[in-house]
Protein backbone atom coordinates (compact mmCIF):
# COMPACT_ATOMS: atom_id res chain seq x y z
CA UNK A 1 0.00 0.00 0.00
CA UNK A 2 1.68 3.34 -1.07
CA UNK A 3 0.82 5.93 2.33
CA UNK A 4 2.43 8.02 4.23
CA UNK A 5 3.67 5.49 6.03
CA UNK A 6 5.27 3.14 3.64
CA UNK A 7 6.97 6.22 2.48
CA UNK A 8 8.49 7.02 5.86
CA UNK A 9 9.71 3.43 6.42
CA UNK A 10 11.51 3.50 3.25
CA UNK A 11 12.49 6.50 2.74
CA UNK A 12 16.62 6.43 3.30
CA UNK A 13 17.62 8.68 6.07
CA UNK A 14 20.19 10.15 8.44
CA UNK A 15 19.89 10.05 12.29
CA UNK A 16 21.84 12.51 14.27
CA UNK A 17 20.76 12.01 17.41
CA UNK A 18 21.35 8.60 19.66
CA UNK A 19 22.77 7.69 22.80
CA UNK A 20 24.21 4.74 22.61
CA UNK A 21 23.90 3.77 26.06
CA UNK A 22 19.46 4.58 25.20
CA UNK A 23 19.08 2.35 22.96
CA UNK A 24 19.59 -0.65 25.54
CA UNK A 25 17.21 -3.07 25.09
CA UNK A 26 15.74 -4.60 28.32
CA UNK A 27 16.08 -7.94 26.27
CA UNK A 28 19.61 -7.33 25.97
CA UNK A 29 20.37 -5.68 29.45
CA UNK A 30 19.43 -8.81 30.94
CA UNK A 31 21.57 -10.96 28.84
CA UNK A 32 24.56 -8.90 29.32
CA UNK A 33 23.71 -8.91 33.25
CA UNK A 34 23.08 -12.28 33.29
CA UNK A 35 26.80 -13.31 31.30
CA UNK A 36 28.49 -11.19 33.79
CA UNK A 37 27.10 -12.21 36.75
CA UNK A 38 25.74 -9.22 37.98
CA UNK A 39 21.99 -9.09 39.35
CA UNK A 40 19.65 -6.52 38.73
CA UNK A 41 16.42 -4.71 40.99
CA UNK A 42 13.98 -5.83 38.13
CA UNK A 43 12.66 -9.18 38.27
CA UNK A 44 12.05 -9.78 34.44
CA UNK A 45 12.10 -7.51 31.56
CA UNK A 46 8.92 -6.95 31.60
CA UNK A 47 9.37 -5.64 34.91
CA UNK A 48 12.26 -3.56 34.03
CA UNK A 49 9.72 -1.95 30.79
CA UNK A 50 7.41 -0.97 33.26
CA UNK A 51 9.69 1.71 35.11
CA UNK A 52 10.08 3.34 32.30
CA UNK A 53 7.85 5.93 32.81
CA UNK A 54 9.34 9.09 33.62
CA UNK A 55 7.79 13.18 35.06
CA UNK A 56 10.97 14.58 33.90
CA UNK A 57 14.90 14.37 32.19
CA UNK A 58 16.46 13.19 35.64
CA UNK A 59 13.88 10.03 36.41
CA UNK A 60 14.78 9.03 33.24
CA UNK A 61 18.68 9.71 33.72
CA UNK A 62 18.60 7.91 36.77
CA UNK A 63 17.19 4.62 35.45
CA UNK A 64 19.16 5.39 32.23
CA UNK A 65 22.93 5.33 34.18
CA UNK A 66 21.41 2.41 36.08
CA UNK A 67 21.45 0.45 32.75
CA UNK A 68 24.72 1.20 31.82
CA UNK A 69 26.06 -0.18 34.87
CA UNK A 70 26.12 -3.73 33.34
CA UNK A 71 28.31 -2.77 30.55
CA UNK A 72 31.54 -4.20 31.15
CA UNK A 73 33.73 -6.58 28.31
CA UNK A 74 34.24 -4.67 25.18
CA UNK A 75 31.97 -7.67 23.40
CA UNK A 76 28.64 -5.64 25.59
CA UNK A 77 29.88 -2.52 24.13
CA UNK A 78 29.86 -4.15 20.30
CA UNK A 79 26.61 -5.79 21.54
CA UNK A 80 24.96 -2.99 22.15
CA UNK A 81 26.51 -0.91 19.16
CA UNK A 82 25.89 -3.48 16.68
CA UNK A 83 21.73 -4.30 17.62
CA UNK A 84 21.21 -0.22 17.38
CA UNK A 85 22.94 -0.49 14.41
CA UNK A 86 21.06 -3.43 13.14
CA UNK A 87 17.69 -1.88 13.83
CA UNK A 88 18.82 1.53 12.22
CA UNK A 89 19.66 -0.07 8.99
CA UNK A 90 16.10 -2.01 9.37
CA UNK A 91 14.52 1.63 9.52
CA UNK A 92 16.45 2.77 6.61
CA UNK A 93 18.86 4.85 8.20
CA UNK A 94 21.36 5.11 5.62
CA UNK A 95 23.88 7.16 8.34
CA UNK A 96 24.13 8.08 11.70
CA UNK A 97 25.93 10.11 13.93
CA UNK A 98 26.43 7.89 17.78
CA UNK A 99 26.86 9.58 21.49
CA UNK A 100 28.59 8.16 24.14
CA UNK A 101 29.27 8.93 27.79
CA UNK A 102 32.37 7.84 28.68
CA UNK A 103 32.34 9.05 31.82
CA UNK A 104 29.46 6.60 32.84
CA UNK A 105 31.54 3.52 32.14
CA UNK A 106 35.64 5.22 33.27
CA UNK A 107 33.75 6.38 36.37
CA UNK A 108 32.88 2.66 37.23
CA UNK A 109 36.72 1.46 36.34
CA UNK A 110 35.78 0.70 32.88
CA UNK A 111 38.92 1.53 30.89
CA UNK A 112 38.24 3.86 27.50
CA UNK A 113 39.57 1.48 25.66
CA UNK A 114 37.15 -1.57 25.98
CA UNK A 115 34.46 1.09 25.46
CA UNK A 116 35.75 2.91 22.11
CA UNK A 117 36.80 -0.51 21.15
CA UNK A 118 33.28 -2.08 21.40
CA UNK A 119 31.48 0.63 19.99
CA UNK A 120 34.26 1.48 17.01
CA UNK A 121 34.02 -2.56 15.92
CA UNK A 122 30.69 -2.67 15.83
CA UNK A 123 30.47 0.57 13.30
CA UNK A 124 33.42 -0.67 11.05
CA UNK A 125 31.00 -4.27 10.97
CA UNK A 126 27.75 -2.70 10.11
CA UNK A 127 29.79 -0.71 7.58
CA UNK A 128 30.59 -3.85 5.67
CA UNK A 129 27.46 -5.91 6.96
CA UNK A 130 24.84 -3.54 5.97
CA UNK A 131 26.28 -0.71 4.29
CA UNK A 132 25.45 1.94 7.14
CA UNK A 133 27.78 5.04 7.69
CA UNK A 134 28.53 6.11 11.48
CA UNK A 135 30.07 8.82 12.96
CA UNK A 136 31.41 8.76 17.12
CA UNK A 137 30.49 11.69 19.15
CA UNK A 138 31.60 12.17 22.43
CA UNK A 139 29.70 13.25 25.24
CA UNK A 140 30.93 15.72 28.64
CA UNK A 141 27.73 15.02 31.35
CA UNK A 142 27.28 18.16 32.32
CA UNK A 143 26.00 17.22 35.87
CA UNK A 144 29.76 16.33 36.33
CA UNK A 145 32.47 19.31 36.37
CA UNK A 146 34.59 20.85 33.23
CA UNK A 147 37.71 19.70 35.24
CA UNK A 148 36.39 15.65 34.81
CA UNK A 149 35.46 16.62 31.38
CA UNK A 150 39.15 17.59 30.50
CA UNK A 151 40.34 14.33 32.47
CA UNK A 152 37.96 12.60 30.02
CA UNK A 153 39.17 14.44 26.91
CA UNK A 154 42.89 13.73 27.89
CA UNK A 155 41.97 9.59 28.15
CA UNK A 156 40.20 10.12 25.06
CA UNK A 157 43.03 11.62 22.72
CA UNK A 158 44.76 8.30 22.00
CA UNK A 159 41.49 7.54 20.11
CA UNK A 160 41.12 10.75 18.69
CA UNK A 161 40.64 9.87 15.03
CA UNK A 162 37.72 7.22 16.40
CA UNK A 163 35.65 10.46 17.41
CA UNK A 164 34.56 12.68 14.79
CA UNK A 165 32.69 15.74 17.46
CA UNK A 166 32.32 16.48 21.11
CA UNK A 167 28.69 16.90 22.84
CA UNK A 168 27.35 18.11 26.20
CA UNK A 169 24.44 15.63 27.81
CA UNK A 170 22.29 15.11 30.98
CA UNK A 171 20.88 17.08 33.25
CA UNK A 172 20.08 20.69 32.03
CA UNK A 173 18.77 22.88 34.17
CA UNK A 174 21.55 24.34 36.38
CA UNK A 175 24.45 23.39 34.43
CA UNK A 176 24.43 26.18 31.88
CA UNK A 177 26.81 26.26 28.55
CA UNK A 178 29.09 28.76 30.59
CA UNK A 179 30.62 25.95 32.78
CA UNK A 180 31.77 24.23 30.52
CA UNK A 181 33.20 26.60 27.96
CA UNK A 182 37.15 25.88 28.34
CA UNK A 183 36.70 22.40 27.38
CA UNK A 184 34.81 23.84 24.42
CA UNK A 185 36.88 25.78 23.66
CA UNK A 186 40.18 23.10 23.80
CA UNK A 187 38.10 20.49 21.89
CA UNK A 188 37.25 23.28 18.77
CA UNK A 189 41.07 23.73 18.92
CA UNK A 190 41.82 19.93 18.51
CA UNK A 191 39.46 19.81 15.53
CA UNK A 192 36.21 18.66 17.00
CA UNK A 193 32.73 18.95 15.53
CA UNK A 194 30.81 21.25 18.37
CA UNK A 195 26.90 20.49 19.49
CA UNK A 196 25.38 20.42 22.49
CA UNK A 197 22.06 19.41 24.15
CA UNK A 198 20.31 23.17 24.46
CA UNK A 199 16.51 23.96 25.25
CA UNK A 200 15.27 20.65 25.87
CA UNK A 201 14.41 21.87 29.58
CA UNK A 202 16.46 24.34 29.58
CA UNK A 203 15.48 28.47 28.68
CA UNK A 204 16.29 29.84 25.34
CA UNK A 205 18.94 31.10 26.92
CA UNK A 206 20.90 28.20 27.31
CA UNK A 207 20.79 27.52 23.33
CA UNK A 208 22.04 31.28 22.50
CA UNK A 209 25.31 30.81 25.69
CA UNK A 210 25.66 27.37 23.21
CA UNK A 211 25.93 29.03 20.28
CA UNK A 212 28.18 32.45 21.54
CA UNK A 213 29.99 30.41 24.58
CA UNK A 214 30.30 27.09 23.37
CA UNK A 215 30.65 28.06 19.89
CA UNK A 216 28.13 24.74 18.52
CA UNK A 217 27.85 24.24 15.04
CA UNK A 218 24.67 21.93 15.84
CA UNK A 219 21.57 22.14 18.55
CA UNK A 220 20.51 18.98 20.20
CA UNK A 221 16.76 19.12 21.09
CA UNK A 222 16.74 23.18 20.82
CA UNK A 223 12.47 23.23 21.25
CA UNK A 224 12.90 26.40 23.61
CA UNK A 225 14.04 28.45 20.70
CA UNK A 226 10.70 29.34 19.99
CA UNK A 227 10.36 31.66 23.28
CA UNK A 228 13.23 33.90 21.20
CA UNK A 229 12.26 35.75 17.93
CA UNK A 230 15.81 36.97 17.66
CA UNK A 231 17.18 33.67 18.25
CA UNK A 232 14.94 32.02 15.56
CA UNK A 233 15.84 34.30 13.11
CA UNK A 234 19.78 33.50 13.83
CA UNK A 235 18.98 29.75 13.68
CA UNK A 236 17.40 30.56 9.88
CA UNK A 237 19.62 33.05 8.89
CA UNK A 238 22.93 30.59 9.70
CA UNK A 239 20.89 27.76 8.72
CA UNK A 240 22.43 26.13 12.31
CA UNK A 241 20.34 22.67 12.34
CA UNK A 242 17.80 21.01 15.19
CA UNK A 243 18.45 16.95 16.00
CA UNK A 244 14.67 17.33 17.13
CA UNK A 245 13.46 14.04 18.90
CA UNK A 246 9.46 13.85 19.47
CA UNK A 247 8.90 10.74 21.74
CA UNK A 248 11.79 11.52 24.08
CA UNK A 249 9.92 15.12 24.18
CA UNK A 250 7.02 13.26 24.96
CA UNK A 251 7.97 10.88 27.44
CA UNK A 252 10.25 13.26 29.35
CA UNK A 253 7.07 15.61 29.38
CA UNK A 254 8.49 18.48 27.40
CA UNK A 255 5.17 18.66 25.39
CA UNK A 256 2.24 16.88 27.05
CA UNK A 257 1.19 15.47 23.96
CA UNK A 258 2.49 15.31 20.26
CA UNK A 259 -0.12 17.97 18.78
CA UNK A 260 1.64 20.72 20.90
CA UNK A 261 4.72 19.71 19.61
CA UNK A 262 6.75 22.38 18.41
CA UNK A 263 8.21 20.38 14.68
CA UNK A 264 5.65 21.67 12.44
CA UNK A 265 6.17 25.53 13.73
CA UNK A 266 9.96 24.77 13.10
CA UNK A 267 9.42 23.71 9.75
CA UNK A 268 7.43 26.85 8.86
CA UNK A 269 9.57 29.22 10.32
CA UNK A 270 12.16 27.53 8.32
CA UNK A 271 14.33 25.81 10.46
CA UNK A 272 16.34 23.27 9.66
CA UNK A 273 14.89 20.77 11.90
CA UNK A 274 15.42 17.10 12.03
CA UNK A 275 13.94 14.26 13.66
CA UNK A 276 15.53 11.75 15.59
CA UNK A 277 15.30 8.72 18.27
CA UNK A 278 17.57 9.87 21.32
CA UNK A 279 17.00 6.93 23.77
CA UNK A 280 14.49 5.07 21.54
CA UNK A 281 15.12 1.84 24.22
CA UNK A 282 13.34 3.98 26.65
CA UNK A 283 10.96 6.33 24.56
CA UNK A 284 9.26 3.38 22.97
CA UNK A 285 10.50 3.93 19.10
CA UNK A 286 13.63 4.07 16.87
CA UNK A 287 13.23 6.52 14.06
CA UNK A 288 10.61 5.55 11.69
CA UNK A 289 8.64 5.53 14.94
CA UNK A 290 9.46 8.85 15.60
CA UNK A 291 8.58 10.28 12.12
CA UNK A 292 5.45 8.67 11.90
CA UNK A 293 3.75 9.28 15.65
CA UNK A 294 5.05 13.34 14.68
CA UNK A 295 3.71 12.67 11.17
CA UNK A 296 0.11 11.51 12.62
CA UNK A 297 -0.37 14.37 15.54
CA UNK A 298 0.98 17.28 13.21
CA UNK A 299 -0.76 15.95 10.10
CA UNK A 300 2.94 16.33 8.43
CA UNK A 301 2.64 16.63 4.46
CA UNK A 302 4.51 14.39 2.82
CA UNK A 303 6.69 17.34 1.43
CA UNK A 304 7.42 17.92 4.74
CA UNK A 305 8.76 13.64 5.83
CA UNK A 306 10.67 14.83 2.71
CA UNK A 307 12.84 17.82 4.01
CA UNK A 308 13.24 16.05 7.10
CA UNK A 309 15.07 13.53 5.62
CA UNK A 310 16.89 15.88 3.25
CA UNK A 311 17.56 17.92 6.32
CA UNK A 312 18.71 15.01 8.00
CA UNK A 313 21.25 14.24 5.40
CA UNK A 314 22.54 18.35 5.26
CA UNK A 315 22.85 18.76 9.19
CA UNK A 316 24.98 15.73 9.14
CA UNK A 317 29.19 15.60 9.39
CA UNK A 318 29.46 13.79 6.00
CA UNK A 319 31.66 15.26 3.29
CA UNK A 320 29.88 17.10 0.49
CA UNK A 321 29.90 13.93 -2.00
CA UNK A 322 28.29 11.53 0.08
CA UNK A 323 25.69 14.48 1.17
CA UNK A 324 24.86 14.81 -2.74
CA UNK A 325 25.32 11.46 -3.22
CA UNK A 326 22.58 10.17 -0.78
CA UNK A 327 20.31 14.07 -1.16
CA UNK A 328 20.33 12.01 -4.66
CA UNK A 329 19.30 8.90 -3.49
CA UNK A 330 16.61 10.69 -1.37
CA UNK A 331 15.05 12.52 -4.59
CA UNK A 332 15.07 9.42 -6.59
CA UNK A 333 13.18 7.33 -3.95
CA UNK A 334 10.81 10.37 -4.23
CA UNK A 335 10.42 10.05 -7.90
CA UNK A 336 10.07 6.51 -7.78
CA UNK A 337 7.22 5.78 -4.63
CA UNK A 338 4.97 8.17 -6.41
CA UNK A 339 2.33 9.57 -4.04
N1 LIG B 1 21.32 11.64 27.89
C1 LIG B 1 20.64 10.74 27.17
N2 LIG B 1 19.53 11.27 26.70
C2 LIG B 1 19.49 12.56 27.10
C3 LIG B 1 18.60 13.64 26.92
N3 LIG B 1 17.46 13.52 26.21
N4 LIG B 1 18.88 14.81 27.49
C4 LIG B 1 20.00 14.97 28.21
N5 LIG B 1 20.87 13.99 28.41
C5 LIG B 1 20.63 12.79 27.85
ZN1 LIG C 1 19.90 13.36 23.78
Amino acid sequence: MKNIENYIKQIPKAELHIHIEGSFEPELLFEIAARNGISIKFKSVDDLRNAYKFQNLQEFLDIYYQGAQVLIKEQDFYDLTMAYLKRAHADNVVHTEIFFDPQTHTDRGIPFETVINGISKAMDDAQQKFGISSYLLMSFLRHLSEDEAFKTLEMSLPWRNKILGIGLDSSEVGNPPKKFENIFKECGKLGFKLMAHAGEEGSAEYISDSLDLLKIERIDHGNRCLDDTNLVDRIVKEQLALTVCPLSNLKLKVVNDLQQHPLKSMLNLGIKATVNSDDPAYFGGYINDNYIAVQQALNLSKDEIYLLAINSISASFLNSERKAYLISEIEMFDRKFGI
